[in-house]
């Protein structure tokens, strides 16, 4: 009986690791980026272009990450609705983030690998309810001059008028520097 046994788990061992016919190793023809012209596809384009697009928040799979590595949350991730997506079209350095957002408390379970003692918790996940293409961080760091623009999302000079006035001198002997906001002689 034993022998059979052992017969069994080999045979289904070799099957299992025996290499799939119908996935060969080399994947030639599969694995090419293919020339195509710009006619066709046009539908199924602009639909997989939407659907790139920031818009409603989307399943993503967030992992619960243990307080110690001897701790194990069970589960270890689940799916919750985030904003995911492109902001082409929003200001530079702008991320799709979560205009409306809640936290939802997920009840897990919790291992401790060191007692082997179970206990039970819940887990604070941001869920995102509505989406839009913006700062991900509302305040950022600017080195002085420089101060943070939220609706551009980015660091710039708060002297844009003395900038643009630099600018419109078209004088090739100055230029305006950006990190000191000011305008000066171009060096030789
Ligand atoms: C945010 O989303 C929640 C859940 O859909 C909703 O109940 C709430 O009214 C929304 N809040 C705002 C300010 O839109």
């Amino acid at each position: 009986m034993e022998r059979i046994l052992v017969l069994l788990v080999f045979v289904v061992t070799v099957t299992a690791f025996r290499p799939n016919p119908r996935f060969p190793k080399e994947e030639t023809e599969q694995n090419q980026i293919k020339k195509v012209s710009c006619g066709a596809h046009e539908d199924r384009r602009n639909e997989i272009l939407s659907k790139s697009k920031c818009g409603e928040p989307k399943d993503v799979f967030v992992e619960l990450k243990p307080q110690s590595s001897y701790m194990q949350v069970v589960p270890s991730a689940v799916w919750v609705k985030r904003c995911v997506g492109l902001c082409d079209h929003g200001p530079e350095g702008s991320r799709c983030v979560g205009t409306n957002k809640t936290i939802e408390h997920i009840p897990v379970r919790i291992s401790n690998l060191k007692t082997l003692k179970e206990t039970c918790a819940t887990y604070p996940v941001e869920v995102h309810h509505s989406c839009g293409c913006g700062c991900a961080v509302p305040t950022r760091e600017c080195s002085s001059p420089r101060v943070f623009n939220p609706r551009k999302c980015n660091c710039q000079c708060p002297n844009m008028k003395e900038r643009r006035s630099c600018l419109k001198q078209r004088n090739p002997a100055m230029r305006w520097n950006p990190s000191k906001c000011v305008c000066e002689r171009r060096r030789r």
